[in-house]
């Protein structure tokens, strides 16, 4: 075709493949078909990434250095109207990518097919799915550190304060709140990690890969790499279109995030309801009832539980959409999107959500120590104390166990005992035990590294400080 022929719709109405159909596609197959109105949120990476093939193609000679500038300052022009809402989206025109280049060729003319040399859309749709993917585990780690930020401060605020410690939902020992609140920024810190991990994988460059085979064309893949600030290319062209591991690794690593906010967003409806009374939500975080004016819902750490299965089905989905996949690319890939793209509004909202909470939530410190009398919570400490006396622990263990039993029969706590009932369990066992058994002392006994203890919380908390 001669630059001076107009790319023809023909018959079969699409002007990027019509050449070689009769009829265009049924509206079904097009509405089936169509990704434009997901995928366009792609758009600044789609241009950005043509920008640099453009750049590429001229200083390679591909194409005239005059045509690669009149490319690109086509392709300036179409982000300029997209950024003023000026820009028609197409369905007819499929995805993103049509879209872009055919109006890139309306504003330039012909000249604006020479794009697409040495290029297919799915190196294409793979680049901008890297690029968009690095930049989004970027925010998603900003949103974390975020949390961790709020989590930081309401332990730093709530340094005196002691809660009920539990395993299986039962009365265990007691704990610092604040040794509680930083268990998670514990749990943020690591996936950060995993999703600075994944950013690796996403930071490498699918573009001169072609439709599946390589191309044609002397292109310089690193040159285009490099304009985009991508550290690495793939190896292999099949593998670079079929790729999908690095948006599974973000959908893992964005599912464990679901996890840990989904178990702290437990947690705040616990402590939230009349029976804990541990917490109190501001208002602006919380909702009521259309007819018990009584109420005070903690929706969105409902939500928040309630979303992360919503992630954790976008990993699934796209895991099963990748396993019976023969190389290179299908069309199946286009199934990548959506659950990618919902996995990560909906873990960047959560997360922001949870940090607002939080800054806002107010400790009942009343109820909070009213919550720590009359359990059997210091009873391992008794044990320790049988233990340092020489007694081994599994005979400490059993020992206070039996004073715990007859306390129960007695409904009274360690701490009602007398001396000579204590005596008549063990002859190592004084008054002097009894200091041991407060809220305060059980909490300020255990100094090991990583422990409750104020000064072991306080070096922890100094850590994580110093890690944001
Ligand atoms: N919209 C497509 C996707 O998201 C782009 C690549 C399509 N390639 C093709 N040969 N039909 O995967």
């Amino acid at each position: 075709m001669s630059e001076m022929e107009k790319p023809s719709a023909g018959a079969a109405g699409n002007a990027m493949w019509g050449g070689r159909f009769d009829k265009a596609p049924h509206e079904l197959v097009e509405a089936f078909n169509a990704s434009v109105h997901f995928d366009q949120r792609l758009w600044p990476h789609d241009i950005e990434g043509s920008i640099a093939h453009a750049r590429m193609l001229g200083a390679q000679g591909i194409i005239s250095g005059e045509d690669a500038l009149r490319i690109e300052g086509g392709l300036r022009q179409v982000r300029a109207e997209i950024e003023a809402g000026a820009f028609v989206w197409k369905r007819e025109l499929e995805d993103v990518h049509m879209n872009i280049e055919h109006r890139l060729t309306d504003l330039i003319g012909p000249v604006g097919g020479r794009l697409h040399t040495g290029r297919s859309r799915n190196d294409q749709v793979a680049l901008d799915m890297h690029l968009y993917a690095r930049a989004e585990f970027g925010a998603v780690m900003g949103a974390a550190a975020d949390l961790q930020a709020a989590l930081v401060d309401m332990a730093e605020a709530n340094m005196d304060v002691i809660i009920p410690g539990y395993t299986h939902m039962q009365r265990a020992q007691p704990v610092l709140l604040a040794h509680h609140m930083l268990a998670y920024f514990w749990m943020l810190e690591r996936d950060k990690g995993r999703l600075a991990d994944a950013m690796k994988r996403a930071d490498v460059s699918p573009l001169g890969a072609g439709a599946l085979a390589g191309t044609t064309f002397p292109v310089d893949r690193e040159a285009v790499a490099r304009q985009l600030g991508l550290s690495g290319l793939y190896e292999n062209s099949m593998d670079a279109v079929s790729d999908r591991d690095y948006l599974i690794e973000g959908l893992a690593a964005l599912s464990l995030v679901m996890v840990h906010v989904s178990r702290l967003a437990e947690e705040l409806i616990l402590w939230t309801s009349q029976e804990f009374s541990f917490v109190e939500l501001d208002d602006a975080f919380t909702t009521g009832s259309s007819i018990m004016p009584q109420k005070k819902n903690p929706d969105v750490a409902e939500l928040a539980r309630g979303k992360a299965g919503r992630v954790f089905g976008h990993l699934q989905a796209l895991l099963v959409t990748c396993k019976g996949l023969p190389l290179a690319y299908n069309k199946d890939l286009q199934e990548d999107k959506e659950g990618f793209f919902d996995a990560v509004d909906t873990v960047k909202l959560t997360l922001e959500l949870f940090a607002a909470m939080l800054k806002t939530a107010k400790v009942r410190r009343d109820s909070v120590a009213a919550a720590l009398h009359g359990d059997f919570s210091a009873a391992t400490d008794m044990a320790d104390y049988l233990v340092e006396r020489g007694l081994p622990f599994r005979q400490a263990h059993e020992v206070v166990g039996r004073l715990v039993r007859y306390c129960l029969e007695k409904k009274q706590t360690l701490g009602d005992l007398s001396e000579p009932e204590l005596k008549t369990f063990s002859e190592l066992l004084d008054a002097a035990v009894l200091q041991r058994l407060s809220p305060s002392a059980v909490v300020g006994a255990r100094t090991s590294r990583g422990g409750t203890a104020p000064a072991a919380v306080a070096r922890q908390l100094e850590m994580a400080r110093a890690m944001l």
